[in-house]
Parts: C-alpha cells; sequence; structure tokens
C-alpha cells in the first residue's frame, strides 16, 4: 500500500521569534497545488504520524515548500516540528485542499486578504500569484498581530517582493501591504475588525469602504477573528463563495494547534 505521506527534507528553518518559525522542504514532483491550499504535515512520533493542516507559504511554482507555524511548548506537534533541522525528514500529505482559493470567488477590482497570525502563511503564496496580479487590480494584504516580532515575513513583503525581477513591476503598481499591531506602538495600529469599522483602514490606503460590487475577500485567522470578520462582511451584503457557486469572500482558519 502507499503511504498516505511523502516524506520530504528539511532544508531551512528560519525562528521569527519565541513563538514563531518558519521552513523549507523539498517538494515531491508530483505534488502540485492550487495558490491558497493547505496539506496535512507532520513527524513520525512514537512510531505513528502525528500530522497538522499548514497552509502553503510558498508559491506553486517554487522547486521547495515553504511553511510558517506557531512553537507550542506543550504543543502535541509544535512541540516536536520547533526543533526541526535541515536534514530532518517531514510527512506531508498527498492532496492539497482548501477554500482561499481564486475559483471560488466572483471576479472583482479588488482583493483583500485579511489575516492574523499565522493566518498570514496562504496569502504569501497569494501575493506571489501572477495570475491573481492579473485578475485584481489592487490586492491589499493586511496581518494583525499582537507584537511588532510577530509580524513573520515583513522585511520580504517590503523590501524584496517589491523587486522581484519577473513581477516586481505589478507588486509595486497594485499590492498594498498593510500590517498592524494591537499590543505595541506601531505605524498601524489596532485590530482588523476595528480599522475596517471606524474607516480608518481605507482612509490610510486611499481605497474606498468595503462594497461586494467590487470587493473580494479572503480571510484567515483565529476562529474568533474569522467570526467577527465575517459577520462584518454578511451586514455589508457580501455573500461566501464556494467550488459550486463563487462568491464575495472565503475563509479559513489559521490551523492553530491547541
Ligand atoms: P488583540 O491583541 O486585541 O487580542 P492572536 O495572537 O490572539 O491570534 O491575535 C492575533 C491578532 O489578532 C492580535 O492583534 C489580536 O488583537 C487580533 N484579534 C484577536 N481577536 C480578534 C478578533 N475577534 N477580530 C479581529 N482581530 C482579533
Amino acid at each position: 500500500m502507499t503511504s498516505p505521506y511523502i516524506h520530504e527534507t528539511v532544508k531551512t528553518v528560519h525562528h521569527w521569534n519565541d513563538t514563531l518559525f518558519s521552513f523549507t522542504t523539498t517538494r515531491h514532483a508530483g505534488l502540485r497545488f492550487k495558490t491558497g491550499q493547505f496539506v496535512m504535515i507532520g513527524l513520525m512520533i512514537n512510531h505513528k504520524p502525528l500530522v497538522r493542516a499548514y497552509s502553503i507559504v510558498s508559491a506553486h511554482y517554487e522547486e521547495q515548500l515553504e511553511f510558517y507555524s506557531i512553537k507550542v511548548q506543550d504543543g502535541p506537534l509544535t512541540s516536536h516540528l520547533q526543533h526541526l533541522k535541515p536534514g530532518d525528514t517531514l510527512l506531508i500529505s498527498r492532496k492539497p485542499t482548501g477554500s482561499l482559493v481564486l475559483d471560488n470567488l466572483k471576479p472583482g477590482k479588488r482583493l483583500y486578504l485579511l489575516s492574523t497570525g499565522t493566518g498570514l502563511a496562504p496569502f504569501m503564496s497569494v501575493v506571489r500569484d501572477p495570475e491573481f496580479y492579473d485578475a485584481f487590480e489592487n490586492i491589499i494584504l493586511t496581518h494583525g498581530v499582537r507584537v511588532v516580532s510577530e509580524l513573520g515575513y515583513h522585511d520580504y513583503l517590503t523590501n524584496e517582493l517589491p523587486n522581484n525581477e519577473f513581477f516586481g513591476e505589478q507588486v509595486r503598481q497594485q499590492l498594498i501591504y498593510y500590517p498592524t499591531v494591537t499590543r505595541e506602538t506601531f505605524r498601524n495600529q489596532g485590530r482588523l475588525t476595528d480599522l475596517i469599522e471606524s474607516g480608518s483602514l481605507f482612509r490610510d490606503i486611499g481605497m474606498p469602504e468595503l462594497n461586494p460590487d467590487q470587493d473580494r475577500v479572503m480571510i484567515c485567522g483565529s476562529p474568533a477573528m474569522l467570526k467577527d470578520l465575517v459577520a462584518l462582511l454578511q451586514a455589508r451584503g457580501f455573500v461566501e463563495g464556494t467550488s459550486n457557486q463563487p462568491g464575495d469572500y472565503v475563509i479559513e482558519r489559521a490551523f492553530v494547534e491547541k
């Protein structure tokens, strides 16, 4: 019987701070995924596979796979995963899946990517997919975190991505990166929900208030954040999209381990 998991090799590990890290692995040639999807990844623990859902950070055309994770000291998987080092083996499921895909959205003018914490992960793949820049006039990537050190990929998004040799031009013209911090001083402060309700977000980025006629939204974050943002969108007439019925917004829980 074929194993449900592909065995990949860890290539690099980056620790952002005490609570967050990311890592890259080799990628089996047969592993195809759509931008925004997730896979189950994990380790053999006591001779059994222990896996959790992780959104793919890397772009669909990249040779390697990348993941972004929290570290939970007594977390069943992340207590082990945080000690990964180059050369280690990682189990990866063969069938990527998930709802944060372009096909689930109706055409629109602007795409809002609303994330908190490790919910940024699938959107790192989105902002590196030229298809999204062709589909929307603007892409607004928001990332809400508690403290500045939790703004993973901040330097990459600010300095490297706009200089990408293939689509840096589109990034410079179309991508708006809007990080916001709630428990420390930063240039943007407050919860995404509050910034949307008050209109500060739209004033800061020079865009009109959210409107289902023109805007499409992808959301990835904690259950509380998803619930509040979905209520806010529904109050403005946004309808959830599915693969059968594309809509105005799609959601995915950031796969935080309890
Ligand atoms: P806050 O500091 O006010 O709780 P967490 O690490 O708990 O997942 O939070 C990540 C970020 O999401 C924090 O900035 C947090 O703000 C914010 N947040 C928590 N709950 C919500 C919510 N219901 N709606 C919007 N943002 C939220």
